[in-house]
């Protein structure tokens, strides 16, 4: 969906979903569309990454998380993915001292012990220094799947039960919920995907049971604050059922 940005102008009553994930997808074609390589585009997203960051925090909006790179990602071409890891790594140490400056707190979701040495300790480092920050919750989603992030939580309860710290009939969805990368932290309520693709590639795939869905045509590198916008207005239009009908949801 195409949407005239410029009309969403942010009202004051507007209600802010708690937590917005999003897919970033389109640096490639950006790219392509300007003759440029596909690295080109991964650049070009970093500034949408931190438009959207400060948007997402000035909105209160209280935690943001970004598929940066998937567990299929590493099947890209191999000088693709080590320029991908370059660029986090850059990014992240040129970001870490502004996002705590601005008390945001960065965690990183996914399977991290597949990373380069170099990049799991900047992040373990990313992760101390912004430990205390209580202003926006910011979630990078590297190395990470929804099918491994569930497989991953599975392993972790039977090793409790092994240990007998948790009987398997205590086994229920908040102990599973819990046992995820974003254990502790409220469902997403807003999920956006860029680029014109309709799904969810493997993302959160416990968290979203009831998210609101928001796909835009924009390819991430052009999607910065208006567009941001524009998908926090559509979500306050919204009426969330949570497998209610909407006349009982009305009258609550
Ligand atoms: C998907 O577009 C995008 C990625 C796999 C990489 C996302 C990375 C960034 C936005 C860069 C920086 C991120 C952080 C957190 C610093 P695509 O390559 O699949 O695009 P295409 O569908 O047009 O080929």
């Amino acid at each position: 969906m195409k949407l005239d940005t410029a009309i969403y102008v942010i009202e004051t009553d507007q209600r802010i979903p708690q937590h917005v994930a999003i897919i970033m997808d389109g640096n490639g074609r950006w790219a392509s569309e300007r003759a440029m390589p596909r690295h080109a585009g991964h650049r070009a997203g970093v500034k949408s990454v931190r438009a959207v960051v400060e948007r997402a925090a000035e909105q209160g909006v209280a935690h943001l998380t970004l598929f940066a790179f998937s567990s299929e990602n590493w099947s890209r071409p191999r000088d693709e993915v080590s320029s991908l890891m370059k660029l986090f790594l850059e990014a992240l140490q040129r970001e870490v001292t502004k996002l705590h400056r601005n008390n945001v707190r960065l965690r990183f979701i996914g399977a991290r012990e597949q990373l380069q040495a170099g990049l799991v300790k900047k992040i373990a480092e990313a992760e101390l220094k912004t430990a205390a920050n209580d202003g926006l919750q910011l979630f990078i989603a590297v190395a990470y799947g929804g099918r491994w992030d569930v497989v991953n939580a599975t392993k972790n309860i039977v090793a409790r039960v092994q240990e007998r710290d948790l009987m398997p009939e205590e086994i229920d969805e908040t102990v599973l919920a819990n046992a995820l990368q974003l254990g502790g932290v409220p469902d997403p309520d807003l999920l956006i995907r860029t680029g014109g693709e309709q799904r969810i590639s493997n993302f959160l795939l416990w968290n979203i049971a009831y998210a609101e869905l928001f796909f835009s045509d924009e390819l991430w590198p052009d999607f910065g604050t208006a567009e941001f916008d524009a998908a926090l207005h559509h979500f306050s239009g919204r009426q969330r059922r949570y497998g209610h009908t909407g006349d009982q949801v009305g009258a609550a």
